[in-house]
């Protein structure tokens, strides 16, 4: 008795070890399909990437170096490094991307010299891309185009302008980059704007006696809410993003952050303010870059990615995630994520860990498009106030801005 009990279950350990990396490999493939599914049927928009930045960076923005169908063997060809490449065309098909908001960036070193030319001439990139290769890409500017778009399978463009130093403290600067098409801006990048601080002086012991946003800080943001242009957090202080959820009257978003309890990176996003951003209905669009998964030079797992997904839909809910996966911004990738072609892994991951239809198409494009259309909502609501007229202060310029002024 005792030996057929023995030889028994000997038999099921063995018939386990056999058949069950079988069953959870079906069981990862059909995870994939599905995810693969729902990427068919939802838009997925992601929140931040540099491929202008990486065009500049690689190319000097010359079209004839570079062939946007696939940008490995242009980088190879034209560079004779492999480099670092995230996104084409062909890994965006096969990564299921329908939306991107491309950044339009330039570095800090700009401020208070040619800013405003170098973010010109990066929207510039993003027009002429759309144009070369209008089979695949669209430029949208409405959310009501979104679906028309995604139906049409074009890879939605839509325009965010990473760095407060590009409009050069002027509100007027503000309407000619909304005019061009931008539709968030990014408060401030790793440096601070004369009206906003930023990340940078978080690690600082007296970061408090900093403060975030100034008079004209809030001027720029009521100017962004009468616009329709949505205001991004990432890159900005602790007290700029309260201060900014305080003064704005339309949903904000994270477009390339992560999340503060799993990673304590001054990029990612403290629990409280999270709970603010729930109020506002706004989107915190997780961050992908290794250091702000984890911490501490550590390769993040898949569950490492899907703990901040999981984290944030327990403290403010579904409504309020997308994805900003940084890629072409940064060097280091997860490896299970490691390029635009690879979304459906992490769509896959998500299912596997519970997340259902109605969720993954929410984190996906749904969240996103409903903030833009709050933001175009609240815009016509005040369709009647005047552009507001405000000058930045003379004594909230350094110096070194008068360089680059003939006169105040
Ligand atoms: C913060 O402290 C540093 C020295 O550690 C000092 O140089 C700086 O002026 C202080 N900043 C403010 C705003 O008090
Ligand atoms: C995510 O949350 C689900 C549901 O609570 C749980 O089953 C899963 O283990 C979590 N995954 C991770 C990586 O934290």
């Amino acid at each position: 008795m005792f030996k057929i009990i023995l030889i028994f279950s000997l038999n099921s350990i063995i018939l386990t070890q056999v058949f069950g990396a079988s069953i959870i490999a079906d069981e990862k493939l059909r995870n994939l399909e599905k995810a693969k599914e729902i990427l068919d049927k939802y838009p997925l928009i992601d929140g931040h990437n540099d491929l202008p930045h990486m065009i500049r960076t690689n190319f000097m923005n010359r079209f004839g170096q570079f062939d946007l169908n696939d940008m490995k063997q242009s980088l190879i060809s034209s560079t004779g490094k492999e480099g670092i490449t995230h996104t084409d065309i062909k890994r965006i098909r096969e990564g299921k991307l329908s939306g991107q908001f491309w950044a339009i960036y330039a570095n800090c070193q700009t401020d208070a010299k040619d800013s405003v030319r170098r973010h010109l001439e990066q929207i510039d990139v993003v027009y002429r891309f759309v144009e070369k290769y209008s089979n695949d890409f669209q430029f949208v500017q409405k959310s009501g185009d979104i679906m028309p778009a995604f139906k049409n399978k074009k890879i939605i463009s839509l325009l965010g302008l990473e760095s407060g130093h590009a409009i050069d403290s002027s509100l007027a600067i503000l309407r000619v980059f909304y005019e061009l098409g931008v539709r968030y801006m990014t408060l401030t990048h790793n440096c601070d704007v004369p009206w906003a601080t930023n990340n940078q002086i978080d690690r600082l012991a007296n970061a408090s006696s900093y403060g975030g946003l100034t008079k004209f800080g809030r001027k720029v943001i009521q100017e962004m809410n009468r616009l329709g242009m949505i205001v991004d957090l990432s890159h900005v202080s602790y007290q700029t993003m309260l201060d900014a959820l305080d003064e704005s009257k339309a949903p904000v978003m994270f477009s390339h952050s992560s999340v503060y309890s799993l990673c304590n990176h001054v990029r990612n996003v403290r629990d409280d303010v999270l709970l603010k951003l729930k109020q506002n209905n706004g989107i915190l669009m997780i961050n992908l870059y290794n250091g702000f998964i984890k911490c501490g030079n550590q390769v993040p797992t898949m569950n490492d990615i899907i703990a901040h997904f999981n984290y944030t839909k327990n403290l403010i809910g579904v409504d309020h995630i997308g994805i900003g996966a940084d890629f072409d911004g940064v060097d280091l990738t997860p490896p299970d994520v490691d390029d635009v072609s690879k979304y459906p892994n992490l769509f896959a991951a998500l299912i596997e860990n519970g997340w259902n239809e109605n969720d993954l198409a929410k984190i996906a494009g749904l969240n996103v498009i409903r903030v833009l259309a709050d933001n175009e909502k609240y815009a016509k609501s005040v369709e009647n106030m005047e552009p507001i007229d405000d000058y930045i202060d003379k004594t909230d310029l350094d110096p070194k801005y008068s360089e680059c002024r003939t006169s105040f």
